[in-house]
């Protein structure tokens, strides 16, 4: 039975930043006039320029931390759609397998971890016959296997960390060994996911909560489209601050939160990326009015930019760090919005002057031939791992995002 838990939106504190898609003239050059052959061929450039870093013996690349590799994937993949080609189909179904080979469900810290290499592919339905691998990520509880119908099929099975309606009402969650707290701030606390199967980490994360919605979509499921709409209502209800943007983390033992000033853009750009699918999945407009408000209010947060709009999260030139590679995950959010938002111009036109304000900082600041600093208002330095990763997203979206 499909179930819609009944709840209020657009909270006082939503309305607080009602949404304003004009674009900032104050912006770094919010247009670029590149055809789509010399931005596919920028974005391929960027691709080909941290490849000879990937390690194909353990799917990782030089430099970068195991999550992060998962997203350079995540971009390859993204390139191949967007540009139509299959250029990079055998690396990334190559180093999908050699990474679930080594490491089940994509885990590389086994029951000590968190299965970030999930939380970077994010695949999108149109990747399931380019890769061959269907995957999303825990939102479920217990354990749960997929295949994907292809002649050599690979199975993969999630155990899921998320505290249910019936969790939250009794205190227990059956993969953790304290006591859960049934509401936090006055808010239920179902549809959180926590950060690592660990039985005592109690902390649950924005990122990590994120939504089953593209799995809804694919399947037409009604269990992934209830644990969607559950897990966003508990980022709506828990996480979402006066400006509109998504905080981080909350403690499902003791709802301590995490410190106000942990902004991070990813946050908000995995909420969206899973808003955009959700009200395309359950037709409810009030997803696409809280999508559209997050956007506007992420797009122009302050957090992160200054009043150029180049993004400064994460700027590391000397060695590479978490946060570095935040802003491509948001601009991949935003990437989905906007592939969605066909019947909202002025919220495509935002995105799209959004990222090419970062396309033209990374192209004309922070370019060193065809290697980019992490730090995209510049200076320009010599290649980094980390650098180069946190541009691809830029580079893919940005054939996507301009026309023609
Ligand atoms: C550009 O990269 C090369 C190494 O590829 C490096 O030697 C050079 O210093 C870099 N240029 C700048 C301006 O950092």
């Amino acid at each position: 039975m499909f179930r819609f838990v009944p709840f209020v939106f657009l909270s006082q504190s939503l309305a607080a930043f009602a949404q304003d898609l004009g674009v900032p003239l104050t912006w770094r050059e919010f247009s670029n006039s590149r055809l789509l052959a010399e931005r596919i061929s920028i974005a391929e450039d960027a691709i080909n320029t941290i490849l000879p870093q990937l390690d194909t013996s353990d799917a990782q690349f030089n430099g970068i931390g195991y999550w992060q590799s998962g997203n350079v994937f995540s971009a390859m993949a993204n390139f191949d759609h967007l540009a139509g080609t299959t250029v990079y189909e055998t690396q990334v179904v190559d180093g999908l397998s050699t990474a679930f080979d080594l490491y089940s469900n994509f885990d590389q810290y086994g029951a000590y971890g968190v299965r970030f290499l999930s939380m970077s592919l994010l695949f999108r339905p149109y990747h399931l016959t380019r890769i061959k691998i269907y995957y999303r990520w825990r939102l479920l509880p217990g354990p749960m296997s997929l295949k994907y119908s292809e002649p050599a099929p690979i199975i993969i099975s999630c155990s899921f960390s998320v505290i249910t309606t019936a969790d939250a009402s009794s205190g227990t969650q059956p993969n953790k060994d304290f006591a859960i707290a049934g509401t936090c701030f006055g808010e239920s606390m179902a549809g959180g996911v926590f950060w690592r199967p660990t039985v005592d980490d109690t902390s649950i994360n924005s990122v990590t909560t994120g939504l089953s919605a593209f799995l809804a979509e694919t399947t037409g499921d009604a269990t992934y489209t209830n644990a969607a709409i559950l897990s966003a209502q508990w980022i709506q209800n828990l996480q979402i601050n006066a400006d509109g943007i998504i905080l981080d983390t909350v403690d499902g033992a003791d709802c301590t939160r995490s410190p106000a000033s942990w902004l991070f853009t990813y946050n908000s750009g995995k909420y969206l990326e899973g808003l955009s699918v959700l009200k395309d999945v359950t037709g409810n407009s009030a997803w696409t009015t809280l999508m559209t408000d997050i956007a506007a209010a992420a797009i122009k947060s302050s957090v992160w930019e200054g009043s150029n709009g180049i993004i400064t999260e994460g700027a590391s030139p000397t060695a590479n760090n978490d946060g570095v590679g935040f802003k491509a995950i948001f601009i991949r959010g935003l990437d989905e919005v906007s592939v969605r938002s066909s019947d909202n111009s002025a919220l495509q036109i935002l995105i799209h002057s959004y990222n090419d304000v970062q396309y033209n900082a990374l192209l004309e600041l922070a370019a060193n031939g065809t290697s980019y600093s992490s730090s995209w208002p510049g200076p320009p330095q010599a290649f980094t791992t980390w650098g180069q990763l946190a541009a691809l997203d830029v580079m893919v979206t940005a054939i996507n995002t301009n026309s023609p």
